[in-house]
């Protein structure tokens, strides 16, 4: 039995966007994941401009509210506040005006969603702007753009400079389509991936955290799972600094698995 794992990416906090329309689903997906061995997660709300930061009071009593009334059923479960921000989003001009951080909890860290229309210009601005002011940015869910599919060689200019990877567990578990489980096997194959995540927006009736676990100890180790979904959320609790292996560079010799695959 698994007991530690820290969810960086989910949308628990309820009725404030796309995810969990209201405090009983919140339950329903805390209640899975805690019965299956989680017990962090990062509630990481989505946040594209600066007019939207007026919802954080409220989103703050909401998680408050949330943690009371789950700690019956899930009395180890530890949550904290994090967001999932727009890439087009003036983070660090938005933090210094309103004086509040939009980091994940009281880290360095920083959840940055990406877009599905499109790949945003300044990315890497970004990114380095951030780093430069001493923090960590982390991209959610790269394995879903198409436009990484199609071009590896951005992400893998984003990891060498320091960005960190989440993917999403059910990406593995083929619930996007084939191309993306097998684009993010190919990061993982890599080193690329720092964080496998639920990004839960309702109720599944399965842990998305536990299916993760095990599909990565299966299929690569239970070292490698202890490290995507336990060891490295908890460096981010704890403000620590993650050390992956050597990322790879993106060989075309990797692509060959598709061709085993599909036996081409
Ligand atoms: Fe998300």
């Amino acid at each position: 039995m698994i007991t530690n794992l820290v969810d960086v990416h989910a949308h628990t906090i309820p009725g404030v966007d796309d995810g969990s329309r209201n405090e009983q689903v919140s339950l329903e997906i805390l209640k899975e994941e805690y019965s299956m061995g989680m017990r962090h997660q990062f509630c990481t709300p989505h946040m594209n401009d600066r007019s939207e930061m007026e919802a954080i009071p409220r989103m703050k009593q909401l998680l408050e509210h949330l943690k009371a009334a789950c700690k019956a059923d899930c009395p180890e479960l530890n949550l904290y506040l994090g967001y999932e921000l727009g890439p087009d989003f003036d983070i660090l001009g938005a933090m210094k005006t309103e004086g509040e951080k939009l980091t994940m909890g009281d880290t360095d860290y920083i959840l940055i969603g990406p877009l599905f229309s499109g790949q945003s210009n300044n990315m890497m601005d970004m990114f380095y702007d951030l780093q430069t002011a001493g923090y960590v940015p982390i991209l959610a869910h790269p394995e879903r753009m198409g436009y990484y599919q199609k071009d590896p060689s951005i992400l893998q200019e984003y990891v060498e400079k320091g960005v960190l990877l989440q993917v999403n567990a059910p990406s593995l578990m083929g619930r996007y389509g084939d191309t993306t489980k097998h684009f993010c096997r190919e990061l993982i194959d890599h080193n690329w991936v720092s964080f496998v995540a639920s990004d839960n927006h309702r109720a599944h009736a399965e842990s998305r955290m536990y299916k993760g676990y095990e599909y990565i100890s299966r299929h690569w180790s239970s070292e490698l799972a202890d490290r995507l979904l336990i060891e490295n959320g908890l460096k981010v609790i704890n403000n620590l600094v993650i050390e992956n292996e050597e990322p790879l560079g993106w060989h075309k010799t990797k692509k060959s698995f598709w061709q085993v695959l599909f036996k081409k």
